[in-house]
């Protein structure tokens, strides 16, 4: 086989077989494919596209280019959960102790990641002695004795991925969606969960901004997880304003405790509510959502939820003082309120360019070897379709540096705006497949 035919063959618009792309990924993994031919083809899928086979094929061949865990000595059906990621997403801190409470088994390898703020890995290290280092040994142990771990990655899942991702996005090939859904699902199906639950996140602050175009990606996401056998359901959510009130680390680890003693903000724990329901049904605890809905209630109501996570914190050598009094949390120095200058109602908060605000205080990662500051972030008093008077605090910015506070809140006052007419609360949930 030569790499130049494939390339030829997929620019005049024909249908690669499954030996052709499992050749090619695998030549490419190993070295034997140079980049520059690599790119071109990602570049004659950008303009071709993948039919639903050879996305199939393709994921595969990515998943098998590394280890596939092997989830087998976890008793129960293991569901997973991904979500395409967003601004202020802290869901799987609250999601995993609800589902684990309620029996689901939650065995998850998280990566750290770039963006605006840490990954799930950083936000549960920002709870003091808490470690994500954990054996296999450990692992496995902990999710059948306490039915949850979270551990860093430290497997080589889909290394295929690892490369193909790094190429596209130095080739402007990433925003295509049979590429974006084999990319994502390879790592799924390497992860070796019996279900996945994808939360697809579409608006501002989401790599999909149009509703129509998220639901593409989940089809094809379910698609592919439904053909290597896992059961499947995926959610479209909102994120064309930053999830619940907190931006940051430790802010979201607070706002994650707050939901689970049953005061969370009313978005996010909406959000929380249907996806965990969503991971009940997938699990086969619950055959109906609304009765999923009622577990999900009362296993918050009844304390049982916040009892996991802080089994779950202290089976890692987390201080669970810090879960019964957030208080305790290293708070940043420079705090500065931000308040409205005029009367009206919140039009539009831009999810990304908030991001950016939390990320000039350093709450995120530029690098891969950059330091977060985990104190840093904001908080918002208004949402969008809130009503607002002059001098009602619009939001809190916590930072450390004077001049990084600075940037940030002019950043803040660019990209939160106030109509005059009043306007409905977006949707949360917009659709299930
Ligand atoms: N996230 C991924 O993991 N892969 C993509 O291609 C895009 C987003």
């Amino acid at each position: 086989m030569r790499m130049y035919d494939l390339i030829l063959k997929k620019r005049q618009g024909n249908v690669l077989t499954k030996d052709e792309i499992d050749w090619m990924i695998r030549e490419y993994t190993d070295g034997r494919i140079p980049d520059y031919q690599m790119s071109a083809m990602m570049m004659a899928i950008c303009f071709q596209g993948l039919d639903k086979e050879e996305t199939y094929e393709l994921t595969m061949a990515m998943a098998q280019s590394g280890e596939m865990l092997d989830l087998s000595g976890i008793k129960g059906i293991k569901v997973d959960k991904h979500s395409t990621g967003g601004v202020g997403d802290k869901t799987s801190l609250a999601l995993t102790p609800i589902v684990a409470s309620l029996g689901i088994p939650v065995a998850k390898m998280s990566g750290r990641g770039l963006g605006h703020t840490g990954g799930t890995i950083d936000k549960l290290e920002s709870i003091p002695g808490f470690s994500t280092q954990l054996t296999d040994e450990q692992f496995e142990e902990q999710v059948n004795s306490i039915g949850v771990s979270i551990m860093g990655q430290t497997k080589n899942l889909a290394p295929a991925d690892k490369l193909l991702y790094a190429l596209r996005d130095v080739t402007a090939t990433v925003d295509q969606i049979s590429l974006i859904a084999s990319s994502i699902m390879s790592k799924k199906l390497a992860a070796g969960a019996d279900a996945i639950l994808l939360d697809v996140k579409t608006g501002s602050g989401a790599f999909m901004k149009e509703k129509s175009e998220a639901v593409k990606l989940a089809q094809e996401m379910v698609d592919i997880g439904k053909s290597a056998g896992r059961k499947m359901t995926a959610v479209i959510t909102n994120m064309d304003e930053p999830l619940g009130m907190a931006v940051g680390n430790i802010l979201e680890v607070k706002e994650a405790i707050d939901t689970l003693k049953g005061n969370g903000p009313g978005d996010f724990t909406e959000l929380v509510e249907t996806l965990a329901s969503h991971m009940l049904m997938l699990g086969g605890v619950a055959e109906k959502f609304d009765d999923a809905v009622s577990m999900v209630r009362t296993t918050i109501r009844d304390g049982k939820a916040l009892a996991k996570f802080k089994q779950f914190v202290a089976a890692q050598g987390g201080d669970t003082r810090y879960i019964d009094h957030p208080e305790l949390f290293e708070q940043a120095h420079v705090i500065e309120e931000i308040r409205s200058e005029q009367e009206g109602f919140v039009e539009h908060i831009n999810a990304q360019e908030i991001g950016i605000c939390s990320l000039i205080l350093g709450g995120g990662r530029e690098t891969k070897d950059s330091q977060i500051d985990p104190s840093v972030g904001l908080v918002f008093s208004k949402k969008v379709a809130d009503p607002v008077k002059k001098g009602d605090l619009l939001a809190t910015i916590y930072g450390n540096e004077e001049e990084k506070v600075r940037q940030a809140v002019k950043h803040f006052k660019e990209n939160f705006h106030i109509a005059k007419d009043q306007l409905e609360k977006p949707q949360m949930i917009k659709q299930v497949l």
